[in-house]
């Protein structure tokens, strides 16, 4: 697995919350070519970090991140079509929400989509 250089900037903790971000000023991160499919990637957009994830069925999803149980990196976390799971101690968040069925504390989601083959996230 490759390393960007926005991943590499990415390392600490991000924001803890419970609540997708409706509002906010969209951000160009990179291309959509950078997170593979089935994958995710660690960006700094606008001083926040975030993970953004390209599910295998071609959609996008972005978080926090820094995994609001004990700070795992979210972007290197598996992924299937419903949620997203820490690598570190595996407990899972759903994209719709952010919230984990395992009962850990909710995941801040952030609106991603495509634009001309850009990835923007509005944070
Ligand atoms: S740090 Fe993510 S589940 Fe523990």
């Amino acid at each position: 697995m490759s390393v960007t250089q926005s991943e590499a900037a990415a390392g600490g903790p991000g924001l803890f919350g419970t609540q997708e971000v409706s509002a906010g000023t969209p951000h160009v991160v990179g291309r959509v070519e950078e997170v593979p499919p089935g994958e995710g990637r660690a960006f700094v957009v606008d001083g926040v970090q975030v993970a953004v994830f390209r599910l295998r069925d071609g959609s996008l999803h972005a978080t926090q991140a820094a995994c609001p149980h004990a700070g795992g990196p979210l972007a290197d976390g598996q992924t299937d079509l419903d949620v997203l799971v820490c690598p570190l101690h595996l407990y899972t968040f759903r994209w719709t929400d952010g919230t984990s069925p395992g009962g850990a504390a909710s995941l801040r989601v952030y609106p991603v989509h495509e634009e001309s083959g850009q990835l923007v996230v509005t944070v």
